[in-house]
């Protein structure tokens, strides 16, 4: 199973100058609970923004590369190895834009943190047939003195139709 997790703005933006645009250590937290010791697939460019692979999580890159290699997550150039692995194991894609564009037909579960907010940026999400999907679960976070905007966390899943 294919599931993506991101977290957006009011206007569906995601990123900015590589890197998250606003600072939200709640839902750093979520990100971190729902993808411990499972699989994660980034691209190169937000393998980049991490600067790392993120621990106790096995961390596969997608790259164009042949000859990129990285001493801390493998690195594969063809999304079919990983619509091979979601057969057997739920595989988190967790961005940025043209990971999730690369696999939006197949993806079959949403977490997605909404931020009640818009930042400047310069990557949004992509272009998603949300018709198939339906809203299944929802849990307003808090705000704090550390997390300083309004924020929702949503679980979508596919309906088949
Ligand atoms: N808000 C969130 O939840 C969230 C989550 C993740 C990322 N982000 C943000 O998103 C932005 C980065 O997104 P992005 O769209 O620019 O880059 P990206 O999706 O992280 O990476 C793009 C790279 O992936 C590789 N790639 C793309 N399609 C491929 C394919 N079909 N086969 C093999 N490799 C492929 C290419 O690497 P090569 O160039 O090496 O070939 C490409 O340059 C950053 O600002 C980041 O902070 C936000």
């Amino acid at each position: 199973m294919l599931t993506f997790i991101w977290a957006q703005d009011e206007q569906g933006n995601i990123g900015k100058d590589n890197t998250m645009p606003w600072h939200l250590p709640a839902d750093l937290a979520y990100f971190k609970k729902q993808t411990t010791g499972h699989t994660i697939v980034i691209g190169r460019k937000t393998y980049e923004s991490f600067g790392r692979a993120l621990p106790n999580r096995r961390n596969i890159v997608l790259s164009r590369d042949q000859n990129l290699s990285l001493p801390d997550a493998e690195v594969i150039h063809d999304k079919k190895e990983v619509l091979k692995l979601a057969e057997t194991e739920e595989v988190f894609i967790c961005g940025g834009a043209e990971i999730y564009r690369l696999f939006r037909d197949q993806a079959s579960r949403l977490l997605v943190t909404k931020i009640g907010a818009s930042f400047e940026a310069d990557t949004a999400f992509p272009e998603l047939d949300w018709s198939k999907f339906q809203e299944v679960s929802r849990i307003e976070g808090q705000e704090d003195e550390k997390n300083r905007y309004p924020f929702t966390f949503y679980t979508y899943e596919r309906v088949e139709n």
